[in-house]
């Protein structure tokens, strides 16, 4: 889809459709274009329009118009307006557009930018709506969108915003690509590929084989890849853009979840796919990073493997030696998790990291515990926690604190090892988090728990079904500084 920007009334710009965003009751919000309009925006407030959240409504334009219809798209109250009912108005608007097989698009900014919210957020979310996963389909949609103008003046400011919409969006995208492929074509010496195919002059990519794993003392995340037959795939990326120490990003990449020996029960098990969405948030974040040039420093890191339960995989009972020297009692193979992250978060301390976030599909008790709305976070340090937390709602990905109380170490005590990777049914959010925290040390890190976020059964304005892409924006947020 093309996004431009150009210097035109409404009246004038030859398009099929003018986007009119209205906040609820506001029929008078557009009177700057004249009683025609007028006229017609209280049509669409006489029928079933109000202005009201996620609400699209067709009106004819009135006479003098270039374009035959205006689309009025509700932005819900006033007094709640952010750029995240911008986001959805586009999605719900793209969605539209789409469905009516409308080609060219054409957006007011006369009401949103005199609200001082930026038209991107509408771009962005229009970008994100879009996105749909067709690769196995004979059949693939053929409408699509081509051209959403901005009616403005051109801005250096607006041009760098919907650049910015433009890269994350894409990102988002590719994540979710990521997420959604089938597990024997998403292997993960085809993840390593993807990464592979992010490799530019600032970014250099990485892939540890098994035996470079053995050499460096791997023995948690090797211990989860024993079960398959799939080479496992220790995925580095390192983006060198600016000064001072990086940030390290990890991702749980199990590109399929078993639970390997302690078998999980077949219901629902394919879902189990996505078991690798933290490890493709990483790549959509170093893709964007990447794209936009940032000015720092970023290291993303994807211990990658399947968790199966082959003639080799690790029994629950045994005993492994994580990079960082800790012994670990393996006493639930389903809890690999934690295992391959281990051995992300020690290799991610070779950077000497200012600090490192780690982002997993890890526990179900986080999906129990926050439905789908909410990342769950634990970590180490106050101001990188408050950090996180401002970002998700900025881009809302929200995220909600969850304590690491000294106690929880009680949890994984092992009998016969330094710790155990389980801590019984009760607390297994908070507890697996306490695991990482024992391989993260003094480093400021934080754990993002997607297990409820990564992917949804039903649609949002912006978000399709299935992967949702959480924690690129997020994580991209962070990044830059915000
Ligand atoms: N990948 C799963 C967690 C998960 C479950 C993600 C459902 C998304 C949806 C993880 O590896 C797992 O199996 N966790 C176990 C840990 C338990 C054995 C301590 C869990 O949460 O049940
Ligand atoms: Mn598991
Ligand atoms: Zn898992």
């Amino acid at each position: 889809m093309v996004i431009s920007i150009k210097d035109l009334g409404e009246k004038d710009c030859v398009c099929d459709v003018i986007i009119l965003p209205v906040t609820e009751g506001g029929t008078g919000q557009y009177a700057g274009l004249g009683r025609g309009v007028a006229e017609a925006i209280k049509k669409g407030f006489s029928r079933k329009f109000s202005g009201k959240k996620s609400e699209i409504c067709p009106v004819p334009t009135p006479a003098g118009f270039r374009s035959e219809w205006i689309l009025l798209a509700g932005l819900g109250k006033k007094g709640d307006l952010t750029s995240e009912s911008l986001r959805q108005a586009g999605g719900k608007t793209a969605s539209y557009l789409r469905a009516n097989g409308i080609k060219k698009a054409a957006l007011s900014t006369a009401l949103i930018s005199s609200l001082r919210i930026s038209p991107s957020a509408f771009v962005e979310g229009a970008l994100l709506g879009l996105y749909s996963y067709e690769k196995y389909r004979a059949e693939k949609s053929n409408s699509r969108v081509g051209e959403i103008l901005i009616l403005s003046k051109p801005s250096r400011d607006l041009r760098r915003d919907l650049n910015w919409s433009r890269i994350a969006a894409s990102a988002v995208s590719f994540a979710r690509d990521l997420v959604n492929t089938p597990s024997n074509d998403m292997t993960p010496t085809h993840l390593a590929k993807a990464a592979g195919s992010l490799r530019s002059a600032k970014l250099s990519v990485k892939v540890l084989g098994r035996r470079e794993a053995v050499r460096l003392g791997m023995g948690t995340y090797l211990a989860v890849a024993r079960g398959s037959n799939e080479p496992p795939k220790f995925i580095v990326l390192e983006y060198s853009g600016g000064k001072g120490a990086p940030k390290v990003l990890v991702g749980k990449s199990i590109t399929f979840d078993s639970g390997g020996i302690s078998l999980k029960p077949s219901d629902g098990m394919e879902k189990m796919k996505y078991d690798m969405a933290g490890g493709a948030a990483v790549l959509g974040v170093l893709k964007a990073v990447s794209e936009a040039s940032l000015p720092v420093n970023l290291v993303g890191i994807l211990p990658a493997t399947e968790n199966l339960p082959g003639g080799s995989a690790t029994k629950p009972g045994d005993v492994v030696r994580a990079m960082t020297g800790l012994t670990v009692e393996i006493t639930n193979t389903d809890a690999e998790g934690r295992l391959v992250l281990a051995d992300g978060i020690g290799y991610a301390k070779r950077f000497k990291p200012a600090a490192i976030v780690d982002i997993a599909t890890l526990t179900g008790a986080c999906s129990i515990a926050l439905g789908n709305e909410a990342i769950a976070m634990m970590g180490n340090d106050r101001g990188l926690l408050d950090r996180l937390k401002r970002c998700g709602e900025a881009v809302n990905e929200r995220v909600w604190e969850m304590p690491l109380f000294e106690e929880y170490r009680e949890y994984i005590k092992s009998d016969i090892a330094d710790i155990k990777n389980t801590g019984g049914r009760t607390g297994s959010l908070v507890s697996s988090a306490y695991f990482l925290k024992e391989f993260a040390g003094d480093t400021p890190w934080v754990h993002l728990d997607i297990a409820g976020t990564a992917w949804l059964d039903k649609e949002r304005p912006y978000i399709p079904k299935g992967a949702s892409g959480v924690g690129v924006r997020l994580l991209l947020e962070l990044v830059r500084g915000n």
